[in-house]
């Protein structure tokens, strides 16, 4: 049986780590076997990323072709883990492509790039104002990356509220709420996916 693709979505400092972390943890305890993933992704093609983002020598588009080309790989490797039976939980999918790309791209050419790859089962955005995440990533990290002002997480974020519709079961979760808090929320929408087909016929 396939495994289940979910994806967490959202700006920076919205708490996608910490969640994807908890959702591992919860869906193992369900007997369940999980691949945690990410994107950038820890391939070539992610580690070349990663070092753009901190040395912010590219410009936007570029990036995102980057991104598409790391995609293309990584969904290679999430296919054969759904078909091997494992849950894929993904930190940062598409939406983030468009979301971030929006910044300087046109929404509906990176909406059309995107519409290539594997849907998510379940896409969950983490939603919260920018100065709380802005707050929590400068607390978090020595130095701010490429897309880590508060003017551009602010677009981000309204790019990510009209992006709800671009997969079906996606879901808005609160992310200004506690750790805890959140959490609960985003358990009760997996929960819903997992519930066996019904029991009395
Ligand atoms: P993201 O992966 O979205 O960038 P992280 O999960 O890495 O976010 O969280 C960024 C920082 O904020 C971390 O220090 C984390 O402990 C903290 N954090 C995450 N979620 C919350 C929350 N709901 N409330 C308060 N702090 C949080
Ligand atoms: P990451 O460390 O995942 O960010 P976070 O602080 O949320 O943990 O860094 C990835 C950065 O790259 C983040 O700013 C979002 C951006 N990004 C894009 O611009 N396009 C994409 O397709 C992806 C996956 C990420």
């Amino acid at each position: 049986m396939l495994g289940l693709f979910i994806v967490l979505e959202g700006i920076d400092g919205s708490g996608k780590t910490t969640q994807a972390k908890k959702l591992v943890n919860f869906l193992r305890s369900r007997g369940r076997r999980v691949w945690l993933t990410r994107e950038p992704t820890d391939g070539s093609i992610g580690r070349e990323i990663r070092r753009h983002l901190q040395a912010k020598d590219i410009d936007n588009e570029s990036l995102q072709k980057l991104f598409l080309q790391d995609r293309r790989e990584h969904v290679r490797e999430i296919n054969s883990k759904l078909r091997e039976g494992y849950d894929v939980v993904c930190d940062r999918y598409t939406l983030s492509t468009i979301a971030y790309g929006s910044l300087n791209i046109a929404i509906e050419k990176l909406k059309k790039l995107n519409k290539e790859f594997l849907k998510p089962d379940i896409t969950i955005i983490i939603d919260v104002e920018p100065e709380i995440a802005f707050r929590r990533i400068t607390r978090a990290r020595s130095r701010n990356e490429y897309f880590d002002t508060l003017s551009k997480l602010a677009r981000v974020r309204q790019a990510y509220l009209s992006l709800q519709d671009f997969y079906p079961n996606t879901f808005l979760v609160d992310g200004s709420k506690s750790i805890e808090e959140c959490w609960e929320e985003i358990r009760r929408i997996v929960q819903n996916f997992l519930q066996p087909a019904s029991c009395c016929n």
